[in-house]
């Protein structure tokens, strides 16, 4: 009987054509029904802020070094990841996030909630040398970090990359990049008052490297860890809201 159905339908091109379409329709609609409700499904953020061009610069640091590679940044909706690292991620957080680094591979731990978590001097020593701080640390040490001055000239251009690609950067914020870069790692220059005027009072504008003299890749990255998971307070008000 088996072999019958597959005898006359392999012998019949057009209604083989159909039944693979069937077939193969059904995994189209998996992938595609859920997007109808996308509208739904993908919470609001209003507070949500954009990125700082210091920020996005220790961002492409953490991309160009490969922190990826060992840390994810997505709290999956599991009841020990929530209870390790915090509220479970939303996709709203990621809105600004191009390219996204959810990552899957975790040699250390899920990064998602770390901002604020560490003081800057911590993440510094951290980064000099992990064993300094964890003894037990397998990370790699990034101490050229502190020695390399940051790269900024063309902070603008990725800026304008990124508002290409959706992030609502105004004008002012693509032509101020540069200044705002020196201000954030800077808090008693004359640059540090725009970074607030454009990026909100709640920015970060302090010397993250601990020296403000000098704009290096450290400034640029630890600025970066300290506001992943922080640009929005979405998911902890979730988490609020459920609870009550
Ligand atoms: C070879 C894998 C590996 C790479 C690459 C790596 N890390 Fe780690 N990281 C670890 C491990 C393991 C730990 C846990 C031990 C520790 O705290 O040092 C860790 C811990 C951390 C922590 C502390 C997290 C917490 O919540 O306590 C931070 C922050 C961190 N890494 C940042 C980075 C950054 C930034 C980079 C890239 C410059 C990086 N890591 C690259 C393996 C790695």
């Amino acid at each position: 009987m088996k072999e019958f159905f597959h005898r006359k339908i392999e012998r019949n091109a057009i209604g083989f054509v159909l039944a693979i379409v069937g077939v193969a329709s059904i995994g189209g609609l998996v992938e595609i029904a859920p997007l109808f409700t996308i509208h739904e499904t993908v919470e609001e953020a209003p507070d949500m802020r954009l990125y700082t061009p210091l920020e996005l610069a220790g961002r492409n640091i953490y991309i160009r070094e490969g922190c990826y590679a060992c840390h994810s940044q997505m709290i999956r909706t599991l009841r020990d990841e929530v209870e390790r690292y915090g509220p479970y991620s939303l996709a709203v957080e990621s809105k600004y996030d191009h390219p996204m680094l959810w990552g899957s591979k975790r040699t250390g731990p899920d990064l998602a909630r770390l901002g604020g978590k560490y003081s800057d001097a911590w993440h510094v020593a951290h980064l000099m040398n992990p064993r300094d701080v964890v003894p037990e640390s397998v990370m790699p040490r990034y101490g050229w970090l502190k020695r390399n001055a940051l790269r900024i000239d063309d902070l603008g251009e990725h800026l304008a990359a990124q508002r290409d690609v959706g992030v609502p950067y105004t004008d002012a914020m693509i032509e101020n990049a540069v200044a705002d870069a020196r201000g954030q790692a800077n808090p008693d220059g004359p640059e540090a008052g725009g970074v607030a005027e454009r990026y909100g009072e709640a920015t970060n504008v302090r010397a993250f490297d601990g020296n403000p003299g000098t704009l290096t890749e450290m400034d640029a990255l630890v600025a970066y860890l300290q506001i992943v998971g922080q640009l929005t307070q979405a998911a902890h008000q979730e988490t609020a809201a459920k609870e009550e």
